[in-house]
């Protein structure tokens, strides 16, 4: 049993970390440990009890407190904070019960005077070394209550150390790229306030030492993210007592949630986890997690795609796209996707979207003969939809103007021509709901990619009781209009894209299957995004496809073997391929497919950072250790050189491995501390299947 509970002391467990917490002797629920789990319950420490430093500094304010309210004068960053219907706003939660479920302890929480109460919520996930909280508050009182915050967590790691922070940053075309930087006094907080997740900061974080760092394999980390699709908010707070708190949560920018009475807000879930082997270990944790607890299609392979975007971007009819899925399904491909441009009107960004049939001249007959004639080459259909979009020039728009986000007195500020619907109404959710479902049902369509290109701006809803609450409904909608249409097509796989990675994370991955993760797809490029994106996403999620972008000045093959290492796709256009082209992509799809469940499915191991050099690697390793592959890269280096060994990971020690190209059989440990010899030239890359012997 990994839940330890008393009246005054909480200790989770999972594999090999904890995580524990209990009441002061004054009554303030404290955060009390979280890291490597320890032999007996008696070694974890008790709730600190602290008399405060100064009549400046009371006890709440240098007490570690789990789930703060804004009460009192605790001033470091609460996770509550609420406006009473008197006007009062000052929260004070007190203890009254805790209650385990399986594997889910709930600790409740009230006001002292109010009738409002605060459910902490914790799953185990003990084989995943990981810990999920979300919080529920309950307006039991007769009076409407307004939450301005109501974070998911506060995260505590351990007092008195200097740390550093990981986390991703990007832009739309460069997303997801690793920032180290040293916590200092006061708050560093992160956010997005785009009605997404954003290209520009993912709600993920890791903290190691500062004076001790954590390397990729050694070290400890201490890891969260959240899941949620839309603004958030991460502030990692260094107190003037040596105290390191991050907290996360919904974020409380231009925010508010009214609770009617008997009404409860359950905020989203902050999943966390501490690693004793560096960030390796902490993103392997992470995958796994996602793979088999998330993924609405768990490991179930994906396939090969081949998307058209770039080969005909808004110029499509059914002989064009023939002409691609016949040269795809030459070259191996399984799943063939349409992407914009295909439905009424659509001839250009500036028309169209809203108006999902198809275009009458590009497609007089529909789509179903281009779905049969990809059908009938042995591949599945697929679609690109951006359902909560609209163009101005469109009939949807002509006839509900007031369906999109927007304030009356302004003017409405379009981004690529277009507005944004307010996923927050009830009657725009079940329009859209009615309308995918049957243009589901009238075609065949194994795949959709759902894309999101623009953020918000003027966000009214002013007929709205509270027009604040836009941001949370907004999500809450688009998880019920995404959650009703799986609900009634199982089989379809779904693509996240905002524009490459604008909506990448844990929130939005229990609807879609997988993520697109850079509108860039240059290899040398990528093998950053992608190794940014791997800190939180598994391979299974990333897909990865080789397009014309660089196809300048990087060869085929190593723009092919960058995209192999995710969720392989191809996004040239292949009119533009020669037969020796065609024949190598061929080629390493099938190599792909035989690697597939490898990358999909195995534990992955960064060996050598693309932030750190010209030379890159990484392998994913079957769980049962048995086969491995090694994805290595090289990008330009001056010659002459002498290229290092790779030494590899994960695998068994004493276990004997065949490597590609390799005479003989090296043992786990030669491959891991001799390290194996790769030539590479500039631009060059290996793509080498390990397989143990016996
Ligand atoms: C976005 C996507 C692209 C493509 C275009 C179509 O930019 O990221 O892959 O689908 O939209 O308009």
């Amino acid at each position: 049993m990994p839940i330890y509970s008393s009246d005054s002391d909480w200790i989770l467990e999972t594999k090999r970390t904890a995580y524990a917490f209990g009441l002061t002797e004054a009554g303030l629920l404290a955060h009390r440990y979280w890291g490597k789990r320890l032999p007996a319950r008696g070694d974890y420490p008790a709730a600190l009890e602290t008399e405060g430093w100064a009549s400046f500094n009371g006890p709440s304010e240098v007490t570690p407190l789990e789930y703060p309210g804004y009460a009192g004068s605790a001033y470091t960053e609460p996770c509550l904070k609420v406006t009473f219907a008197d006007g009062v706003r000052d929260v004070v939660l007190t203890y009254v019960s805790s209650e385990v479920l399986g594997d889910e302890l709930r600790v409740h929480l009230v006001d002292a005077v109010y009738d409002l109460r605060v459910t902490l919520h914790y799953r185990v996930h003990e084989q995943y070394d990981l810990l999920e909280r979300h919080v529920s508050i309950e307006n039991l009182g007769n009076a409407a209550v307004t939450l301005e915050r109501s974070f998911s967590a506060a995260w505590h790691v351990p007092a008195q150390h200097d740390y550093r922070l990981s986390h991703l940053v990007g832009r739309w075309f460069e997303e997801t790229q690793i920032v180290r930087e040293p916590l200092t006094r006061g708050t560093k907080v992160l956010e997005s306030r785009r009605i997404t997740t954003s290209h520009g900061h993912n709600p993920w974080f890791a903290v190691d030492s500062l004076t001790e760092p954590a390397l990729e394999e050694t070290g400890e980390v201490w890891f969260g993210v959240l899941a949620w699709s839309g603004n958030w908010k991460l502030t990692a707070e260094v107190s003037a007592f040596g105290q390191t708190q991050l907290s996360i949560g919904v974020n409380d920018w231009d925010s508010a949630v009214r609770l009617e009475p008997r009404e409860t807000f359950t905020t989203p879930s902050s999943i966390a986890g501490f690693s004793s082997h560096g960030f390796g270990g902490a993103s392997r944790a992470l995958h796994s997690y996602v793979r088999y607890s998330i993924l609405p299609h768990g490991v179930q392979p994906r396939k090969v795609l081949y998307n058209s975007w770039e080969a005909t971007f808004f110029d499509v009819d059914e002989a064009s796209q023939i002409e691609l899925a016949e040269i795809a399904s030459s070259i191996g491909v399984e799943l063939f996707v349409l992407d914009d441009g295909w439905f009424h009107g659509r001839n250009s960004d500036n028309a169209g979207l809203g108006d999902w049939w198809p275009d009458e001249q590009k497609f007089p007959n529909g789509l179903t003969p281009l779905i049969e004639r990809v059908q009938a080459l042995g591949m599945d259909f697929g679609l690109w939809l951006e359902p909560e979009m609209v163009n101005p020039d469109s009939d949807l728009y002509r006839a509900h103007p007031d369906w999109v986000i927007h304030f009356p007195t302004r003017a409405r500020t379009e981004m690529r021509n277009q507005l944004i619907l307010n996923l927050a109404k009830l009657e725009v959710q079940n329009y859209l709901i009615g309308l995918i479902d049957q243009l589901i049902k009238q075609h065949d369509i194994s795949f959709i990619k759902w894309d999101m290109n623009r953020n918000v701006s003027e966000p009214g809803w002013i007929e709205h009781d509270e027009p604040k609450e836009l941001w949370v409904r907004y999500v809450e909608g688009l998880y019920r209009v995404w959650g009703a249409l799986r609900e009634r097509h199982p089989d379809v796989i779904w693509q996240s894209c905002s524009g490459g990675g604008g909506r990448a994370d844990l929130g939005i991955l229990r609807h879609a299957d997988q993520i697109w993760t850079s509108d860039n797809t240059q290899a040398v490029t990528r093998l950053k995004i992608q190794e940014g994106f791997s800190q939180v996403f598994p391979a299974i999620t990333m897909e990865a496809w080789t397009t014309d972008q660089d196809a300048s000045y990087i060869p085929l093959e190593f723009r092919l073997h960058v995209a192999m290492s995710g969720a392989f796709g191809i996004g040239a256009n292949l009119h533009h391929w020669n037969a020796a082209q065609r024949l190598e992509a061929a080629k390493q799809i099938a190599l792909y497919k035989e690697i597939r469940p490898v990358v999909q499915t195995g534990d992955l191991y960064r060996l050598q950072s693309a932030f750190a050099g010209p030379l890159s690697s990484l392998m994913y390793v079957l769980p049962d250790k048995s086969e491995a592959v090694l994805f290595a890269f090289r990008t330009h280096l001056p010659e002459p050189v002498a290229l290092p060994k790779i030494r590899l990971n994960g695998l068994e020690e004493t276990a004997m491995y065949r490597v590609d190209g390799l005479e003989g059989l090296l043992s786990g440990a030669a491959l891991m501390s001799a390290g194996l010899e790769v030539a590479l030239k500039d631009y060059g890359s290996a793509v080498l299947q390990i397989r143990r012997v016996g």
